[in-house]
């Protein structure tokens, strides 16, 4: 019985960039989302992580984690496909809420599935686009293409440099040497993830209209002194984000790892004060790493309210910074963080049992 599984993914850095036409440093972790597709008389899915089966005649929107299954297969029908109902098993090892991007792997898997059962032929960017729209039209996130577009795209040991513009990419190998990306989850997702993340996308728009521009790549600094004061940081976070991205790509290929790691401390600054989208729990995180013996960078990484900070620290360093972290934290919120070890990953595949 074939299964299909896609991976979250972290940023190295670009964050609220990709639904300004503008770029990001994604790779695929080794944590997945697995799916067990097969026809049936009725939709069934069944979540071993939620532990919950849910059976329904037709496509309906319930709120939860089967809204990413069933938007895959609304999309998929609307664009003149033939399916018919589906069982579908989901497992996974991607913690959700963590800011990986466990809803894309989720969407991808079950697109990857419902495209092969039923012999569809889409192509890989066809299944991209599938997920978006249904994150975005039956999901309700107005979400970019990134954590999509990585699910599939993915290449173990590369990150992708990808120009959400026109989605010409180009695959940067993972030059760590001594170094490596580690992930400490807040195990906190704050309730306005995504209502905050609309209204982030809105307010870019608004900053379009303002200055009469159609893209955010037609915008240079000197543009931004008639925006108000909001509107103003958020376009600043924007483009300050896209030139770290750049000269993050650059210091990858040189393995220049204090600059890279001065890059993710800046950009966890910006998303804090500029795009304000951090929270006191990852602010702490990073707060507490920094200066840290063997750590380089840190920032939070994905939509924010929440989830996961991404950890540039020198090979063997994390544990013993994160053991110390850990009580810290807890006095400070009551709750543990976890630590992530993480390594690079494929996009999505079949899996044959
Ligand atoms: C979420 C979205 C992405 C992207 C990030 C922020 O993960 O799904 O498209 O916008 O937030 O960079």
């Amino acid at each position: 019985m074939p299964k299909f599984k896609a991976p979250g993914r972290v940023n190295i850095i670009g964050e609220h960039t990709d639904y300004n036409d503008g770029f990001v440093l994604p790779f695929a972790i080794d944590r997945y989302v697995e799916v067990d597709i097969k026809p049936s008389n009725r939709y069934v899915f069944t979540s071993q992580v939620m532990n919950e089966t849910v059976s329904v005649k037709k496509f309906q929107k319930l709120g939860k984690w089967t809204d990413y299954i069933m938007g895959v297969i609304w999309v998929i029908e609307q664009r003149g496909y033939k399916t018919e109902p589906v069982e579908v098993i989901v497992s996974s090892n991607l913690p959700i809420g963590a800011g990986l991007s466990s809803s894309a792997a989720l969407e991808i898997a079950t697109a990857y599935g419902i495209n092969e059962i039923f012999n569809l032929k889409m192509d890989e960017m066809q299944l991209v686009e599938v997920g978006v729209k249904a994150e975005r039209e039956f999901v309700g996130v107005r979400c970019g293409v990134m954590d999509q577009f990585t699910a599939v795209f993915a290449k173990k040991d590369y990150a992708i440099f990808l120009d959400t513009s026109n989605l010409k990419y180009e695959y940067v190998p993972l030059n760590l040497a001594d170094l490596e990306f580690a992930l400490i989850d807040s195990n906190t997702k704050h309730e306005l993830s995504s209502s905050e993340y609309n209204k982030r996308r809105e307010e870019c728009e608004k900053v379009l209209k303002m200055l009469n521009k159609k893209s955010f790549r037609e915008i240079n600094y000197d543009d931004l002194s008639i925006l108000d004061p909001l509107l103003r940081k958020r376009a600043r976070h924007v483009l300050d984000e896209n030139k770290r991205v750049l000269l993050a790509v650059r210091a990858l290929k040189n393995s220049e790892s204090f600059l890279l790691g001065n890059i993710l401390y800046e950009s966890h600054v910006s998303l804090r004060d500029l795009y304000e989208v951090s929270c006191d729990e990852t602010d702490f995180i990073v707060g507490y790493v920094k200066g840290e013996i063997g750590i380089l960078g840190a920032r939070m990484v994905g939509g924010g309210f929440g989830g996961s900070v991404l950890v540039l620290a020198r090979a063997g360093h994390i544990d013993k910074v994160f053991m110390e972290l850990e009580k810290s934290y807890f006095k400070m919120f009551g709750k543990k963080p976890s630590l992530i070890k993480i390594k690079s990953s494929d996009g999505a595949n079949m899996v044959m049992e």
